[in-house]
């Protein structure tokens, strides 16, 4: 097994999930940097988004998985910042086609609303699965160049 490096972040409704998939990819060799929240006490999705996009874009690390409640609130506070992918996935075909078609860099999961088995499925098949590229490659760049091109 390759061991990658893994920033994992969530809001206090991810809290509970974050903790297992944690324990998880570490117990599996992982290097884990957990950036919080470290309990249950309610604080807001897109400060974590924001921390572990700031992080994983210091650029030491594989992947990020980030959670909140439904895995929708952290993915858009991730997404706000050039060069992160984050892919809210629910089931083990989405994950795989974000790393697959849309070489995302962030996975985003729901604690409230996916099963902890599913997730860690979901969590395994994002991280082994490599970016096809090809004609994924300048999809993926156009991305990126929309901010810069279309939008500014
Ligand atoms: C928190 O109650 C909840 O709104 C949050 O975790 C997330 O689901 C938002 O998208």
């Amino acid at each position: 097994m390759v061991t990658k490096k893994i920033i994992i972040a969530s809001d206090h409704a991810g809290y509970n999930l974050k903790k297992i998939i944690g324990d998880e990819m570490s117990k599996s060799g992982h290097k884990v940097l957990d950036i919080g929240t470290n309990n249950l006490d309610p604080v807001d999705y897109p400060d974590f988004g924001h921390l572990a996009a700031k992080e994983y874009l210091k650029g030491t690390a594989n992947f990020g998985i980030i959670f909140c409640g439904s895995g929708l609130g952290i993915s858009m506070a991730a997404n706000k910042h050039n060069g992160i992918r984050a892919a809210l996935c629910y089931d083990i075909e989405t994950a795989k086609l974000a790393r697959s078609h849309n070489d995302a860099n962030f996975l985003a999961l729901g604690g409230r609303v996916i099963e902890v088995d599913l997730a860690k499925k979901c969590v395994n098949a994002f991280i082994n699965t490599p970016f096809d590229g090809g004609r994924h490659l300048n999809r993926v760049k156009k991305i990126d160049l929309m901010k810069i091109e279309r939008f500014e």
